[in-house]
């Protein structure tokens, strides 16, 4: 049975790569991308998000989102991602205009129209059009199946100028605690995962051979994270494709329920009373063989 997918996004280097991996699984059934303020701005995540979807082939409606965090301003992440958040990699334009019909609405919209439990979201951003779908439409939060979401850091230091905390959660604090402490059932991959699923110049080297335009975007891509912020680097980590991944894969993660709550100013996973499911490891040969092979087929 297929999958039924919305994927939350703001593109990024990674989240390209994970949703050009997904749009390629016949078990993957992606409805739409919705997009959010994170890695760069709303404005270019949405424009990048409808590119993406072009060079996959695929007519899929972008719906735009929440262009900053909730109570405070954008932060993005112009090292990494570079200034138009794909690390200057030619992408086609998107194949339509982005959707008139917002993301909070969509999601909406869509959750009601289809079965209850049909419905799963990949969540490779900030969680701020999660918590305004839940604040703003719970009936349709209700109908989620599952949140599959990249983000934070348990027994890892974080990624965040220095800080214990991911980025993903803490570039919205408030929006991942309101989403980390509603009790959906809901499995966060944190650094503590992603950090072990690493690219290195062979396996692009290898992606590139492979020669579909999918697999030869990700070389590309991957070759832009080298050059961004780590030219002394050996490999990259390959945070957001862990959440196709685990959709796909789920026997190659290590999956612990933690008790944790997120620290509401800063973001941070600390100890605290709300359960949560965390992949706290993975195998990453077997999946980085099954991302390869993926966009390659
Ligand atoms: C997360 O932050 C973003 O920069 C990446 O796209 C990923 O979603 C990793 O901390
Ligand atoms: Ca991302």
């Amino acid at each position: 049975a297929q999958m039924r997918v919305i994927i939350d996004t703001d593109p990024g280097i990674d989240d390209a790569i994970a949703i050009l991996y997904a749009l390629r699984q016949p078990e993957i059934d992606v409805a739409a991308l919705t997009t959010v303020a994170g890695n760069i701005g709303l404005s270019v995540t949405t424009d990048n998000a409808g590119r993406i979807a072009a060079l996959a082939g695929v007519a899929l409606p972008v719906h735009p989102g929440a262009a900053a965090p909730l109570g405070r301003d954008p932060a993005p992440e112009l090292g990494i991602h570079g200034q138009d958040g794909l690390g200057g990699v030619i992408f086609p334009d998107p194949l339509a205009a982005p959707s008139v019909t917002g993301a909070v609405s969509a999601l909406a919209e869509l959750l009601m129209t289809e079965p209850a439990g049909s419905i799963d979201l990949f969540c490779l951003a900030p969680l701020t059009n999660i918590a305004l779908l839940l604040d703003t439409a719970p009936q349709a939060a209700a109908r989620i199946r599952r949140i599959i979401a990249m983000g934070g850091a348990v027994d890892e230091p974080g990624n965040f100028r220095g800080t214990r905390a991911e980025f993903n959660l803490a570039h919205d604090p408030q929006a991942a605690a309101r989403v980390l402490h509603a009790g959906l059932d809901l499995l966060l991959i944190p650094l503590d995962a992603t950090r072990q699923l690493r690219a290195d110049r062979a396996y692009l080297n290898q992606l590139r051979a492979s020669h579909t335009a999918p697999a030869i975007a990700c070389a590309d891509l991957i070759e832009a994270y080298f050059t961004a912020d780590a030219q002394t680097a050996e490999s990259r980590p390959l945070h957001d494709p862990c959440v196709p991944l685990y959709a796909l894969h789920p026997e190659l993660f290590r999956v612990e329920t933690r008790a944790l709550q997120v620290d509401p100013e800063t973001g941070a996973l600390d100890p605290g009373p709300h359960p949560i499911k965390v992949a706290m490891g993975l195998g990453a040969s077997g999946l980085r063989a099954a991302l390869k092979t993926g966009l390659a087929c």
